[in-house]
């Protein structure tokens, strides 16, 4: 079984102020702790300063997307080597919101993967389907596209993860079923399967979408749901350390 990742992704959320929230995190959780692996995903304004603030500890911090390229003329973005250097060792790449924002495409989704692995940091890879495409049947081809585009040539199994957020469940306090969670997930896992052989099933498969301390222990005990990505509930500590809770039961 591959090891529980909780995840949070504050997306465009937190002052420096908001950093007690991120400290409260870190002493909450014991430091040589062998649960499940515990994870912010900040701005990149905060994202030095909440690393040294839980230097040592089981919390871990990530970005939430780079750019493809290590440096250079690209006014305003940020490398993979930049995040790394703040002390990251996870980034996004490919949320459904900046899919739709920045027109990122499945091959620049994959680019941005490829440059998080050149700069040692773990991409979570996400994929999801909107509404309309649910509706018109189309998850499954969907995410089997994302799926083939979004993961680069050189990955290994184990040095990423990917992330199912269905984006009608995205913030919108819908959460997708148990069932609906299971289809894409058992799909996700052939597709990884199909790709690195038995190493695919050593991917943690992550799930995200409007999860919550109430919803959260029937998530995380669907089949080959390996943890999850949260957005609105991470940015309170008291609402993500209760769903790490839950995970570490
Ligand atoms: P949400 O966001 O938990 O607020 O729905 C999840 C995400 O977008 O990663």
């Amino acid at each position: 079984m591959p090891r529980t990742l909780i995840a949070g992704n504050w997306k465009m959320n937190g002052l420096i102020a908001n950093l007690a929230e991120v400290e409260r995190v870190s002493a909450a959780v014991s430091p040589s702790s062998e649960g499940p692996e515990l994870l912010l995903c900040l701005p990149a304004t905060l994202i030095a300063a909440a690393s040294s603030r839980s230097d040592g500890s089981h919390l871990k911090i990530g970005g939430e997307t780079c750019h493809p390229k290590e440096k250079g003329a690209h006014t305003g973005d940020i490398s993979a080597e930049m995040l790394k250097d703040a002390g990251a060792s996870y980034v996004i790449v490919g949320h459904s919101e900046r899919r739709a924002d920045c027109g990122e495409t499945d091959q620049i989704v994959a680019s941005q993967a490829a440059a998080a692995l050149r700069a040692g940091l773990t991409p979570i890879i996400c994929v999801g389907e909107t509404l309309s495409q649910r509706d018109a049947g189309d998850v499954l081809d969907v995410i089997s596209t994302q799926m083939a585009g979004s993961i680069p040539e050189n990955a290994a199994a184990g040095a990423i993860v990917v992330a199912y957020e269905p984006v009608w469940a995205i913030g919108t306090g819908r959460v997708a079923s148990s069932e609906q969670i299971a289809e894409v997930h058992r799909l996700v896992r052939d597709l990884l399967v199909k790709r690195f052989g038995d190493a695919g099933r050593g991917t943690r498969i992550l799930y995200g979408g409007s999860m919550n301390p109430g919803n959260a222990a029937e998530i995380l005990g669907v089949d080959e749901v390996n943890g999850g990505l949260i957005g609105g509930a991470s940015l309170k500590a008291d609402d993500f350390l209760a769903i790490y809770r839950l995970a570490a039961q």
